[in-house]
């Protein structure tokens, strides 16, 4: 008992104060420190969203060029972070791998754990932004099978990434100018989305005082339902499963079935009860790399009719169900090349600067305590400990 107030799933409790990202759910609209998400997409680059998530401002080409310079110098990993890779079975889900490489990260930088030091703390955020692609890539390779690729610093953060990731050492990889603003735009529609499960997981985990990368490894732990950031992948299988479009009034029937489990993945939000301003860029996009590939996806084809006919249905109008970030994902991601299973691992290396961002405005909030949520006790009352001879 106690006067708390009951609030499973957080639906109507703010939990910090924030000046990083705003969303209106009713009208579906995300702004980055007041700039909208579209414009970012459309117009910024991944390390500039990075900045202003971080610093609170656009830089100007100085500052810009010197947050890029900071971030290249950091995207190497220990050698000896590489070996703990061999650990793991070669069919491990890449996520499971990013959980354990990015909580190891505490072990290797104790000089960049001293959360109530400013410079250390910066320190530890731009390893971490710079060293995710590397560590994804990393997981992906291992899965694979090939080696290994150290990161090329003439390229820019998401170019690195895909050759890190696609390229082999036998060739010369060209990275294709189409993709990487692609795959950017992608990362910049991911950056951040204020107090989502994984962040808030984030937050928890950091108000105790623990490390920057146990707690980032902590958001990726959470991401990784199919509930969040799972979503991408599930959303790619179901569309998959699904196959031609005379398949889906079948599945939309399931989807409505109360005694059915099965949700249309990619479909519903808890904040949006609108359009998802990050659908609309990804399903835009998802266009032009399938254009530039020369890719006939049928995938694509069952993605639009799917969203044509649940939009046109009673049961999702009513419940304000729309298309979020992860419906049209997967189809460019699996265009671009990635499996399936490295879709969230995608995610979680774009999320990871708004993880940092709201941990660092965690840190230096001056009304920051530790998360300690409260309960309503149901079970038993007090009662007196029975002799195990006598139960
Ligand atoms: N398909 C069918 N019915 C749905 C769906 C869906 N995708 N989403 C919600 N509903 C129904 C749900 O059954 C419930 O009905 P009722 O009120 O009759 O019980 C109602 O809509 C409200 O759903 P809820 O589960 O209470 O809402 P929530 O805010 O707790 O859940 C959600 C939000 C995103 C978890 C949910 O919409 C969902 O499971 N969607 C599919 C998974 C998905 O695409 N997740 C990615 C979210 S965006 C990226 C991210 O955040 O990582």
């Amino acid at each position: 008992t106690g006067a708390f107030t009951y609030d499973p799933g957080f639906t109507s409790t703010a939990s910090c104060e924030s000046k990083i990202t705003y969303i209106d759910g009713d009208q579906g609209v995300l702004l980055h420190r007041g700039y909208p998400i579209d414009q970012l997409a459309e117009k910024s680059s991944f390390m500039e969203v990075a900045y202003l998530l971080m610093r609170g401002e656009l830089p100007n080409p100085n500052e810009y060029d010197e947050f890029v310079r900071t971030i290249t110098r950091h995207t190497m990993i220990h050698e000896q972070l590489a070996m703990f890779y061999r650990g793991f079975r070669r069919d491990a889900h890449p996520m499971a791998i990013m959980c354990g490489v990015v909580g190891a990260l505490s072990a290797f930088y104790h000089d960049s754990t001293d959360i109530n030091d400013p410079v250390q703390r910066r320190i530890a955020s731009h390893r971490l932004i710079a060293k995710m692609p590397t560590i994804a890539a990393m997981a992906y390779k291992y899965s694979v099978g090939q080696p290994f690729l150290y990161p090329d610093n003439s390229l820019s953060y998401t170019g690195n990434f895909l050759r890190m990731t696609f390229g082999v050492p036998a060739e010369p990889y060209e990275v294709d100018p189409v993709i990487e603003k692609a795959m950017d735009k992608i990362f910049i529609l991911h950056a951040d989305h204020e107090q989502n499960a994984s962040t808030s997981t984030v937050r928890l985990a950091g108000s105790s005082g623990a490390n920057p990368f146990a707690c980032i490894a902590a958001g990726i732990a959470c991401l990784w339902g199919p509930a969040h950031g799972g979503a991408n992948e599930a959303a790619l299988e179901m569309l998959r499963e699904i196959g031609t479009p005379d398949k889906i009034p079948e599945y939309i029937k399931r989807a409505k079935d109360k005694d059915d489990p099965f949700r249309l993945m990619g479909f519903g939000h808890r904040v949006y009860k609108n359009y998802d301003p990050r659908a609309k860029v990804m399903q835009k996009t998802a266009n032009e790399v399938l254009a530039k590939l020369g890719v006939t996806d049928p995938v694509f084809d069952v993605a639009r009719e799917l969203e044509h006919l649940a939009l046109n249905d009673e049961y999702f109008i009513e419940k304000k169900l729309y298309p979020n970030v992860d419906f049209y994902s997967g189809v460019i991601l699996s265009a671009i090349g990635f499996p399936t299973s490295m879709f969230t691992v995608l995610f979680a290396l774009a999320r990871t600067v708004g993880w940092v961002a709201q941990w660092n405005e965690m840190i230096e909030d001056p009304a920051q305590k530790i998360g300690r949520p409260r309960q309503l006790y149901t079970g038993a009352t007090a009662r007196d400990y029975v002799e195990i001879t006598n139960r």
